[in-house]
């Protein structure tokens, strides 16, 4: 498999190589940005990037080819969780000096990742610019479109995301499609996850200790959550449930009961967003400093099969 050469703005966790390392590829990082310390280290620690920012904002650097560039700038002006002041927000400028610096290195190929209240009416103009900053000049083939965690990635949670996807005309050997959703089969619900029996998840080991938390999540069942859904992440599931006050409950619930916790754990929310386990990928950072960028990184099987898609339209693997 060949080597391709990486750069990520706002890099939190750095998705992009453990991605296209589950695809086969090698991988070079050239540059990496990210303003939180901590991940900084920690992307400095297992991925050597060439040259490392804390404000993608003021790097300007000499670029090289890069074959995949990555971002997933801050989504608070969007979000519904954030006080949702759109291209107001100061942070809303982070995701236009993303879009400059696609225009200033040109990669190869592009893949940015955000909540998916930038595409509602209330941030269309904003969103309608940045795509028309991407297009610019003829130069990529850009698409763009809303993947659920669950549907695209198997996972057991709703996560809606938007991607956004550039492709080099010139050198863009098919057209890049989006996958398809997954077949209901090959999804997996979060009592699928519970019930393995997989020293990767720090579920209750014990039979009392699932039967006791199976019983706090069929409480979850009766006070409005449906477990044979898949389960929010605690994040989405405020973001997403708020109109509903008898849904919020639950998610406070959730966050107060001590049985939740269990499914909570580090292991657990890793294994949810399908980042992997092992301890190597957590570095120094803390519990909370890694559960709190999981929070907002990438869902790894949804950006994986969005890759395998792009070295399809480019013909990396041959
Ligand atoms: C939505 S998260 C990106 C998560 C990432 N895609 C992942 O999968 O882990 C946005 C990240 O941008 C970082 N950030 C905010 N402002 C920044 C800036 N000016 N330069 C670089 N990174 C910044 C935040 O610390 C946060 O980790």
């Amino acid at each position: 498999m060949p080597k391709l050469v990486i750069a990520e703005d706002c890099a939190g966790l750095g998705p992009l190589a453990p991605c296209l390392k589950q695809l086969g590829f090698k991988v070079e990082a050239f540059y990496m940005s990210e303003s939180d310390p901590a991940l900084l280290q920690r992307l400095s620690d297992l991925y050597h990037p060439q040259k490392l920012s804390d404000d993608c904002t003021k790097y300007k650097g000499v670029e090289k080819l890069i074959n995949v560039f990555g971002s997933g700038p801050p989504c608070q002006p969007f979000s519904p969780i954030g006080q949702r002041r759109g291209h107001k927000d100061v942070r809303a400028k982070i995701g236009k000096a993303v879009v400059m610096r696609i225009r200033r290195w040109l990669p190869e190929t592009f893949i940015l990742e955000n909540v998916k209240a930038l595409t509602y009416r209330k941030n269309r103009k904003h969103f309608a610019k940045l795509l028309r900053l991407l297009k610019a000049d003829g130069y990529y083939d850009v698409q763009w479109k809303v993947l659920d965690t669950w549907n695209y990635g198997g996972l057991p949670q709703r996560r809606s995301r938007v991607w956004i996807i550039g492709t080099t005309i010139h050198a863009t050997k098919r057209k890049f499609r989006f996958p398809k959703p997954l077949p209901k089969r090959k999804r997996t619900k979060l009592m699928d996850l519970l019930g393995r029996k997989s020293q990767e998840y720090q579920f209750p080991k014990t039979a009392g200790g699932r039967k006791r938390l199976r019983a706090g999540l069929k409480k979850i069942n009766k006070l409005g959550g449906d477990l044979d859904e898949p389960w929010c992440s605690v994040r989405s599931s405020i973001a997403e449930l708020r109109k509903s006050s008898k849904e919020s409950q639950v998610v406070v619930w959730c966050l107060a009961s001590p049985v939740l916790e269990l499914v909570l754990t580090l292991f657990g929310r890793r294994a949810m967003e399908g980042w992997s386990t092992s301890a190597k990928d957590v570095g120094d950072l803390s519990v909370r400093q890694f559960g709190m960028a999981l929070g907002n990184a990438w869902p790894i099987p949804v950006a994986v099969r969005i890759l395998h898609q792009l070295d399809r339209a480019m013909g990396w693997s041959g």
